[in-house]
């Protein structure tokens, strides 16, 4: 089944940072998206979870072309089929990590898995408040939140940068499971390219293209 298409896309902010891009997922699937900082992968990221309107081209959302969408139906799909885990987390700060994961559970009509929370060493500390853990541990707070809600679509930036390499591979591969386990797709960017072959398809954006790297 596919998730994601998307079709010839262009963006431009002070110059243009890509031209012309198409890429699909399926279900199952993850892409990485690699490339030197600054070159866009975050904005395209932006653009196929529809948080950006692209400049040109167009996306499909299981099936949906996401331009002729109802804003209730973009809603809809940011609510319940989408996960955004980002460079910046997003937790609300005044409230426990476990409030937050909360808040995520009664939106999609879901519930916080334990299991979940142990898995991700964020268990002991989910009584405190965000603004008392450590970069790393709201991080691991903002990828049960994500994970919490059931998203078929995963769209995750540098998910790991706040991580020793230990917890950031424990960390992907609790991503890794869920996609299998939930045939749910995966777009992730990330600088490290160990990390990056692991996906099933990995894509170097450079010279505003998206080119596959074997
Ligand atoms: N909202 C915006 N308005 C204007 N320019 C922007 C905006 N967002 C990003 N840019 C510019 O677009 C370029 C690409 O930014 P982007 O964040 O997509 O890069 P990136 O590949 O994710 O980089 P990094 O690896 O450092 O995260 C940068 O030059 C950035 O300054
Ligand atoms: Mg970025």
């Amino acid at each position: 089944m596919n998730l994601l298409s998307a079709k010839n896309l262009s963006h431009t902010f002070d110059y243009e940072l890509f031209s012309n891009i198409s890429l699909d997922l399926e279900a199952g699937e993850s892409i990485a998206i690699i490339g030197v900082s600054g070159s866009g992968k975050s904005t395209l990221l932006h653009i196929l979870s529809t948080l950006l309107k692209p400049d040109k081209g167009s996306v499909a959302l299981f099936g949906e072309d996401v331009a002729t969408m109802s804003k209730k139906r973009v809603s809809e799909i940011k609510r319940d089929e989408i996960g955004l885990v980002f460079q910046s987390h997003y937790l609300f700060k005044g409230f426990t990590s476990f409030e937050n994961l909360e808040v995520a559970a009664i939106l999609s009509n879901q519930e916080v898995e334990s299991t979940l929370l142990k898995r991700l060493n964020i268990d002991g500390t989910v009584h405190q408040k965000v603004t008392e853990l450590s970069g790393g541990q709201q991080q691991r707070v903002s990828i049960a939140r994500v994970l919490t809600k059931k998203p078929r679509l995963l769209f995750v930036d540098e998910p790991t940068g706040n991580l020793d390499k230990t917890t950031a591979n424990e960390v992907m591969d609790i991503f890794f499971e869920y996609l299998q386990e939930h045939r749910a797709g995966m777009i992730l960017v990330t600088h490290d390219e160990v990390l990056a072959h692991k996906c099933s398809k990995v894509y170097k954006l450079i010279n505003k293209e998206l080119v596959e790297v074997h």
